[in-house]
């Protein structure tokens, strides 16, 4: 795999620039995971730089998921290991890797259909808590309400964002699809990620709102340097989003490189996009 490698040292630099600009946000190493017989991951090796967009794309059961279940600390690999700011988090929980500032959101919405959209943005930030317990909460009562004011203005913000203001104080559950995606991403970003997976988060979206997903992808990118992976199965707007694409098929990189890169490669073209 000489000429993978080769692609993605040489892939475009990080946006940012800094006193550790040469670590890179999020690194995988030699990513292995086994399902019985099935490998649905085999040695998988990459890296996305601070502000970069990268795309992963392959045919249906490639891996993706399974990759952006190791990066997030759903499932442990059977080999190799996830770099986190160039730190090893491979036997970090999923909870210590976002309080390290990773985000995910999943090919399934998952918001908490009985609260409003509101409350869902804002349960992503109440982890952060106002430590010390009921007697803190006594005792310095006017801070915790200034950081209750500050959270309330801070999802109101992500929520004018992410296109939900008028549905703010509605059941989330009650929603139509892209807009239950867009509270998924609202959760996903309210609390400023350095490393952001999207699965497919153009799924059922209207051309409008991928449009505003887009904008909003490099919003976040540019203004808060953050490292964004996009899995998703739409190739024009992966073409249009990323910095660098990274193709699997069947566990392994088939290729990597620039968006005209991918796009030429011709062992993707008759892998993934169908043709030859
Ligand atoms: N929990 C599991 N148990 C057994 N096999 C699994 C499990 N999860 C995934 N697999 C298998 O691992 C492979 C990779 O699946 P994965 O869901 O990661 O693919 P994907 O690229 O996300 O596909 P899609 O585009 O359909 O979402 C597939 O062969 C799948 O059947
Ligand atoms: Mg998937």
């Amino acid at each position: 795999m000489a000429t993978v490698q080769t692609a993605i040292q040489t892939g475009r630099a990080p946006a940012s620039s800094g006193s550790d600009a040469g670590v890179s946000a999020m690194a995988l190493q030699g990513v292995t995971v086994r399902f019985g017989g099935i490998t649905a991951l085999d040695d998988v090796s990459f890296e996305v730089g601070r502000g970069e967009v990268l795309g992963l794309i392959g045919p249906n059961g490639a891996g993706k998921t399974t990759l952006f279940d190791v990066v997030s600390g759903v499932r442990t690999p059977d080999d190799g290991r996830v770099m986190l700011d160039g730190a090893d988090v491979t036997n970090l929980s999923a909870v210590a890797r976002a309080r390290r500032g990773m985000r995910r959101t999943f090919q399934r919405v998952q918001t908490f259909g009985w609260l409003t959209v509101e409350d869902n943005v804002l349960t992503a930030l109440e982890w952060r808590g106002g430590g010390g317990g009921i007697l803190a909460d006594l005792v310095s009562f006017p801070t915790r309400r200034r950081h209750e004011r500050a959270r309330r203005v801070r999802v109101a913000e992500v929520l004018e964002l992410c296109g939900l203001s008028t549905v703010a104080k509605d059941p989330a559950g009650a929603l139509p699809i892209g807009l239950a995606r867009m509270v998924e991403v609202a959760r996903a970003i309210v609390d400023e990620p350095k490393v952001l997976l999207l699965d497919e988060p153009t799924s059922g979206l209207e051309v409008g709102e991928a449009d505003r997903l887009g904008d909003l992808i490099q919003a976040i990118r540019k203004d808060e340097a953050c490292a964004v992976v996009l899995v998703e199965h739409d190739v024009g707007f992966v073409m249009r989003q990323c910095d660098r694409i990274v193709v699997l098929d069947l566990g392994r990189v088939l290729a990597a490189g620039t968006p005209p890169e991918i796009q030429a490669n011709a062992e993707v073209r008759t892998a993934y996009l169908g043709e030859g």
